[in-house]
């Protein structure tokens, strides 16, 4: 795992947005995990002034996301596939075609998410999974207590992650109790996963996914057994680790970081 540590938040994502693009330009029929959450929208927003201002070009790219809440049709604005389109979909040249969440108005919400794990397959998988990090340990909506193994499922979301959704509702009862997440395993299987988080208000549970024990209690930390994965947190969210001077450390002498520095 490597943490990469930017002095502001507009640093943070800015690199962030780096990795995804040179991803993007490397392999343009790249297929992408997304993610949702207020941290996102300041990288959805450097994506689209790149696709503007430097043809950053999503054309061949496939985008799967993370997660849906049951029962919030597409066209309400607290669906996440109302916000994709609001933040990234509708202002780049990707085929909506391609562009995939999991269903969370199907009638049958089990076949719908094996469907979804079969969907992520027949592309052949998801090259870079872009997470966030809820204030419970959450990546997706895998809340504590998720198997680490877990695949695509429909959960019940803890009652912390509520309080903290719901505040993007217009009406925050609006805010459904359940949603379909891919599961700890299915994001495991990703090529290449990028944590992105910001704020002081993540300082707590980012020290406890990256030096806490592996644990479903915060399913966050089983990033730490992903093979190729970088943390990125701005020093607000850094602040409670133990070894961010190492962070540091290692990112000023890592040869792979040069073209980044
Ligand atoms: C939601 C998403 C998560 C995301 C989290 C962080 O709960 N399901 O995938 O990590 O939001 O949100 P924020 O960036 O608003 O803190």
């Amino acid at each position: 795992m490597d943490v990469v540590i930017r002095k502001s938040t507009e640093d943070a994502v800015n690199f962030a947005a780096r990795l995804l693009a040179d991803a993007i330009k490397c392999k343009p029929d790249i297929v992408l995990g997304l993610a949702t959450g207020r941290t996102m929208e300041n990288l959805y927003g450097r994506l689209v002034t790149m696709h503007k201002n430097d043809k950053l070009d999503f054309s061949l790219a496939r985008s799967f996301n993370l997660d849906e809440y049951v029962g919030l049709p597409a066209e309400h604005p607290g669906s996440y596939r109302f916000y994709m389109s609001r933040y990234l979909h509708n202002h780049v040249n990707i085929d909506k075609r391609n562009t995939f969440l999991p269903n969370g108005m199907a009638e049958d919400l089990a076949a719908e998410c094996c469907a979804y794990e079969k969907r992520i397959k027949s592309v052949g998988g998801i090259d870079l999974q872009l997470l966030g990090i809820g204030r419970s340990g959450h990546i997706g909506f895998n809340e504590p207590l998720s198997a680490l193994t877990s695949r695509t499922r429909p959960v019940v979301l803890t009652a912390t992650t509520i309080a903290e959704n719901s505040t993007l509702f217009d009406n925050p009862a609006d805010m459904p109790r359940r949603a379909i997440t891919m599961g700890v395993g299915t994001i495991m299987d990703c090529r290449r996963l990028i944590l992105l988080a910001t704020g002081e208000s993540k300082a707590e549970i980012i020290a406890k996914a990256v030096e806490g024990p592996v644990s479903s209690r915060v399913t966050a930390s089983v990033v730490q057994l992903h093979q190729n994965c970088t943390v990125i947190c701005d020093e607000a969210a850094a602040s409670q680790l133990e070894e961010r001077e190492y962070c540091q450390w290692v990112f000023d002498n890592d040869p792979m970081w040069d073209p980044y520095r």
